[in-house]
């Protein structure tokens, strides 16, 4: 089921960030400041006052700082860039029910190490000496880049070197969630490919499962994102996977005192400690959601209520004492459509962050390299 979200707020902040928005605003003041002067002459070709205003509006239009993303970014050079995309991931769907998950962590990995660049799809080599896929959050972890070359490659084939890698991850993300029951919305588009990876910002920058929540919260406020938006996008562990790895520290002796995290559910830490044994494979594959796995809902905060969240950063939002995030728990839980409506506008925020737009970067041809290399 689609949940139809074409919001009104992403489209204020569509208009709001526009490239013509803030020099138009600009212009119109200036206009007005110099009519209102003694002299009531308008700034004419060749006036002094006709150039600064025409200066500024220069520097204003081709300083890409503000420039902005846009839905309509493809309308005419790749207008069916969506269904392209969202076909492709349909198609992967039937082969693997864990694929919308995968490709929906890949825009989050993306966009918080150097902005949503597409420096996450590097393949190490060449200049690329160290990639993020092969940083501690990505190895043997994040997944999916086999289909996102699909997606570029049918992408390429309707309209050649026009879309960036990085607007395929936002797309992919949003087909990702519409077609496992979320949301969907208007992607805003027009980033571009970055030239560089970087991996130790991917190791910084990336919450990992076992800090405290103040942590988690201070990496998401260092790319713009607040605390609504973390609760909010903790939702995507509404679906996909987590390995043994990643939360076994809770099952037998969390933080040294020889017990198990006691914010976990009796009986889920017993199924837990049966599929992640001590000494066993640290691979081993759970659902984030035991509840319904492949579904994107709100049974994620449900399970935070029974004390049923599978990471440690998922239980704190709920169980750490006194925290705003627990109302915002409550909440969700509650009323999946207010889920929905934050997950939406947290995504476009999320989406937002440092994006290569004007001439900055390139658009790769080939989502694993930088061109020419
Ligand atoms: C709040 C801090 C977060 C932490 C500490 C965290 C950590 C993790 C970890 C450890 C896994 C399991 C990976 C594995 O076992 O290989 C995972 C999976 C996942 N994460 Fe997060 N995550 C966070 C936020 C997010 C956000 C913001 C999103 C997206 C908006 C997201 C989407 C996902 C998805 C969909 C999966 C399942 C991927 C799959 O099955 O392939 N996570 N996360």
């Amino acid at each position: 089921m689609n949940y139809p979200m074409k919001t009104l707020t992403s489209s204020i902040i569509e208009d709001r960030h526009s490239s013509i928005y803030i020099p138009y605003q600009l212009l119109r003041y200036f206009i007005k400041k110099s009519n209102s002067k003694e002299e009531t002459k308008k700034p004419t070709m060749f006036s002094p006052k006709f150039y600064s205003i025409f200066t500024v509006l220069i520097f204003l239009l081709l300083n890409p700082s503000h420039a902005q993303l846009t839905s309509t970014f493809y309308s005419n050079t790749c207008p069916s860039v969506s269904s392209i995309v969202r076909n492709v991931v349909q198609q992967a769907l039937q082969n693997d029910p864990r694929i919308t998950a995968s490709l929906t962590r890949l825009h989050f990995h993306d966009c918080f190490v150097n902005g949503c660049d597409a420096s996450l799809l590097l393949d190490q080599g060449g200049n690329i000496t160290l990639s993020e896929k092969n940083a501690v959050p990505n190895n043997n972890s994040a997944r999916g880049f086999d289909v996102v070359d699909k997606i570029k490659t049918s992408v390429e084939n309707s309209c050649p070197s026009v879309v960036s890698c990085a607007d395929i991850l936002a797309l992919a993300a949003e087909a990702s969630v519409s077609l496992s029951g979320g949301p969907s919305w208007n992607v805003l588009l027009g980033r571009r490919d970055g030239l560089i990876a970087n991996q130790s910002g991917a190791n910084t920058s990336i919450p990992n499962p076992t800090e405290s929540l103040a942590n988690v919260t201070a990496k998401f406020a260092a790319v713009g994102l607040n605390t609504s938006d973390l609760v909010a996008l903790s939702g995507a562990h509404t679906f996909g996977r987590g390995q043994c790895r990643f939360f076994n520290q809770r099952l037998f002796n969390f933080s040294g005192t020889g017990k198990p995290d006691p914010t976990l559910n009796s009986t889920y830490l017993a199924t837990l400690q049966q599929n992640c044994p001590q000494n066993g494979s640290g691979n081993t594959l759970n659902n984030l959601d035991p509840s319904s796995p492949n579904n994107f809902d709100n049974n994620y905060f449900k399970n935070l209520l029974k004390n049923q969240g599978l990471l440690q950063t998922d239980q704190e939002l709920f169980s750490t004492n006194g925290a705003a995030t627990i109302s915002i728990v409550n909440n969700f839980a509650s009323n999946q459509t207010a889920f929905f409506e934050a997950f939406v506008q947290s995504m476009i925020n999320m989406g937002n962050i440092s994006p290569l737009i004007g001439s900055q970067g390139e658009i790769r041809s080939d989502c694993k390299k930088v061109n020419g290399s």
